[in-house]
């Protein structure tokens, strides 16, 4: 793991923009695995900011998300889909039907998660996942006991992020309670996995999953185990971590050519 602190949550964004718009221009087809949630709001903001201003090209990219509520409709306020749509498709040239996002309304959830593994597969794999941490130390939505090695399929959310989610809803008893997830072991195929932590809640799974042992119990923690993971924290984020001095040291004195 590559551990990243850096001022701030807009300089973290800025950084792992800056990350997502040299794969694209490496690899105008590249395939993208998209996350929801505050945190990926200011990386959203830098990748449109990359369309607009420096002109971006997103017409071959092709994305997948990782996860979204069961029982909710794609225009329902507080959907996935809708989310990505006002917060980054409406923004740049995608096309709509490079976008993936899991169907909370599918009448046969086992066979749209595995349509969607299948789609994964077809489109070639996923070069870059965009990741979140749970206060809990969730990956999507794979909650703490989740198999390591889980593909896409249904999970019945936490209490604790059923709780920490309330505030995209009119009030707590609307945020259901099952969701579709891309599975661990789906976002382990990633060839790059990109994780932004920001704020304190998240310094005790930020620990958890970088210092912490490999556990279920911290699904985030699966990570030390990819072979190309990036980290980007604020510090507060990273406060609780022990070697805080060891990972900015690093990153500081990176070799030019290895710095972002
Ligand atoms: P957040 O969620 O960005 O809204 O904190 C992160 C996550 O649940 O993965």
């Amino acid at each position: 793991m590559e551990i990243i602190i850096l001022k701030n949550a807009k300089v973290g964004s800025e950084v792992g923009g800056k990350i997502i718009a040299d794969l694209i221009e490496e690899k105008p087809n590249a395939v993208l695995g998209l996350a929801t949630g505050s945190t990926p709001l200011m990386l959203y903001t830098e990748m449109i900011k990359s369309h607009k201003e420096k002109g971006l090209d997103f017409s071959k990219v092709t994305t997948f998300n990782l996860d979204e509520y069961i029982g909710l409709e794609k225009n329902h306020y507080a959907s996935y889909f809708r989310f990505m749509n006002e917060n980054l498709f409406s923004q740049i040239n995608i096309p709509l039907e490079n976008i993936n996002i899991p169907d909370g309304m599918a009448k046969n959830v086992k066979l749209h998660c595995q349509e969607y593994e299948a789609a994964i597969v077809k489109a070639g794999g996923i070069d870059l996942q965009v990741l979140g941490i749970g206060s809990d130390g969730h990956l999507g939505f794979n909650e703490p006991t989740s198999s390591l090695a889980s593909r896409t399929r249904i999970k019945t959310l936490d209490e604790q992020t059923r709780e920490d989610n309330k505030r995209f809803f009119k009030n707590s008893e609307e945020v259901p309670y099952h969701c579709i997830t891309m599975g661990i072991g789906t976002v382990m195929d990633a060839r790059t996995n990109l994780l932004f932590a920001f704020g304190e809640n998240k310094a005790t799974a930020v620990q958890q999953m970088v210092e912490g042992p490999v556990s279920a119990m911290c699904p985030g923690s699966v990570l030390q185990m990819h072979p190309n993971a990036i980290v980007i924290l604020d510090e507060a984020a990273a406060s609780k971590l022990s070697k805080i001095d060891y990972y900015k040291w690093v990153y500081k004195n990176k070799p030019e050519w290895q710095i972002y």
